[in-house]
């Protein structure tokens, strides 16, 4: 196996953002584009001789071409085992499984998560370390300086290899493995639910179940779990065949992208339960009968219930969320007496709590939710939950979410995303009113008044690491918030995310629309922003 040094040159822009490198598929086709990512991985691990590592990806176009780019560069790099996901798909929440089971030393993920696919869509590569989790900001950062430095990088000549089989070869000392990822990430769901009660209800015929996989990675997963180990009805779920493109639609579980679904859940004579999944299998979108459980509504919902899961039974350790995400959270923490964190935005910012046994779940408000069973959100482990809670309390999910409002108070939320906005008039109107936080604590606002108004930073409780500049936030005395983040995830433009909360103890105004009930803080955020002038929209691209 002759090893080959190719010459390469530094690309400027391979920062990682909030989940790893996104670009458009078109930058990721640049000659030694994908390569000198790799490397500066490799080496920004300080090399990978005899290391073992899992690859595989979401199934989008690329994915193929890149893990055949990887393989060899990972034979020319000493690797001693790579795991492939059978026809290289991967869903993060099973990267994170395998990672753990197999005490590997990391992964890569090939994945824009729900960022739409296809010949000009994005493509996105990111890599996970042996905790199972995304690599903390230090090894991102270590990557970013590295590619920059960068000058070459390692590869053999190979032919491509047959990823489409259960097979074992070797390619010069390297063992590489197709496995079937499917079965290792069932068994642990299987550990944590109780199947049998959740396979009960799923075949009960008085009860109806929906799962749309968005033609996306966790196709296989739900038909391995609902409807082989479950017995639940084949046509329960729609869109399982995972497509390179996703069948033309964007992945991702909310109500604007996830139509179908949506339709379903919502018409005459809906299911009793829907749910969603994006592109690679870390998002969840959890719906009722014509009901919408908001994600921060849900990873409370899921925490207040937790000891009603087998695998929680003995209680939690601690919460978490991040800083957007409401806080209704908080309050269950409370309740039962529990830590809870508030982290920045991302996932990677719980692994040193779940490393250290501090956090049980956690989650966002962008469809993210898990637990300390993986080092990744996880879509199918928040669907199994809830039908676990459904099956132990015989409630429909719109009366499980109301008992909880009326033990809790409800946090109303939302958030407002102004998508492909010019990076220019971005940055400026989060800058400008970054510039004036110190002159909005203490104002008053008609009813309301701003307590405090900072940018959000972080100090890691374990490795004390400090990340600045996490997201702007005016935090009102009832404790209502509107919060002000660019994204991270974006690959066009810039993403202007407004995001509001407001709590309500009073049942009599429970029911409200949340728009309606946070109208105050919705027109307060654009006058203070003037983003809907400075943007030239008249409305958000997205409302959730
Ligand atoms: C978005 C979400 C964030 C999530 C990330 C990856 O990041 O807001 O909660 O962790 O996608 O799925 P953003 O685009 O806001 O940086
Ligand atoms: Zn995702």
């Amino acid at each position: 196996m002759e090893i080959k040094t190719i010459a390469s040159r530094p690309f400027p822009d391979q920062r990682p953002g909030t989940s790893g490198l996104r670009k458009k598929v078109t930058v990721f086709q640049k000659p030694h584009y994908l390569e000198n990512f790799v490397q500066a991985t490799f080496n920004a691990l300080g090399g990978v001789d005899k290391k073992q590592i899992a690859i595989g990806g979401d199934g989008r176009f690329f994915n193929q071409q890149a893990l055949q780019t990887i393989i060899r560069m990972a034979a020319a790099n000493g690797i001693k085992k790579i795991m492939v996901g059978l026809s290289g798909i991967l869903s993060t929440p099973a990267a994170s499984c395998v990672i753990r089971k197999y005490r590997l030393d990391g992964a890569f993920i090939l994945s824009a998560s729900h960022n739409p696919g296809g010949p000009r869509g994005d493509f996105g590569i990111k890599f996970n370390t042996a905790n199972g989790g995304p690599a903390p900001e230090k090894v991102t950062e270590k990557i970013y300086k590295e590619s920059l430095a960068l000058k070459s990088y390692r590869t053999i000549d190979n032919p491509d290899i047959n990823l489409d089989e259960i097979a074992v070869f070797t390619i010069g000392d390297l063992q590489l493995e197709v496995f079937d990822p499917v079965k290792d990430y069932a068994d642990l769901m299987a550990e944590i639910f109780d199947f049998d009660l959740i396979g009960s209800l799923l075949r009960n015929p008085d009860f109806s179940f929906r799962f749309d996989a968005m033609h996306a990675v966790t196709g296989p997963y739900a038909e391995e779990i609902f409807v082989n180990r479950l017995g639940a009805a084949a046509d329960s779920l729609l869109n399982c065949t995972p497509k390179p493109d996703f069948g033309g639609g964007h992945p991702d579980p909310n109500l604007k992208y996830a139509a179908e679904l949506v339709a379903l859940m919502f018409a005459d004579k809906a299911p009793a339960f829907g749910a969603a999944s994006d592109g690679d299998g870390d998002r969840n979108m959890i719906l009722g009968d014509n009901f919408f459980v908001n994600p921060s509504d849900s990873v409370a919902v899921i925490a207040a219930n937790a000891h009603l899961i087998k695998g929680y039974k003995n209680g939690l350790k601690g919460l978490a969320r991040s800083m957007p995400t409401s806080c209704a959270l908080d309050a269950v923490a409370k309740e039962l007496k529990i830590e809870c964190f508030e982290t920045p935005t991302g996932w990677k910012f719980f692994g040193n709590l779940l490393d250290a046994g501090r956090l049980s779940i956690c989650g966002e408000e962008s469809f993210g939710t898990s637990s300390d069973h993986v080092r990744e959100k996880d879509g199918l482990w928040a669907v199994l939950c809830w039908l676990n809670l459904l099956a132990v309390k015989k409630l429909s999910v719109n009366n499980i979410v109301n008992e909880h409002w009326r033990k809790f108070g409800r946090n109303f939320y939302s958030r407002h995303d102004y998508e492909e906005v010019d990076s220019k008039i971005a940055n400026t109107i989060a800058a400008d009113l970054r510039d004036r936080l110190a002159t909005l604590a203490g104002r008053k606002f008609g009813a309301l008044e701003v307590s405090r108004a900072d940018d959000f930073s972080y100090r890691d409780p374990i490795d004390n690491s400090l990340s600045e500049n996490q997201g702007l936030r005016l935090i009102f005395s009832d404790n209502s918030r509107i919060i002000l983040r660019l994204s991270g995830t974006g690959t066009k433009g810039a993403t202007l995310r407004l995001y509001f909360e407001k709590i309500e103890k009073d049942p009599a105004k429970m029911n409200l629309d949340p728009q309606t009930a946070l109208a105050p803080l919705i027109k307060l955020a654009e006058e203070l922003t003037d983003i809907r002038k400075l943007t030239g929209r008249l409305e958000p691209t997205v409302i959730t």
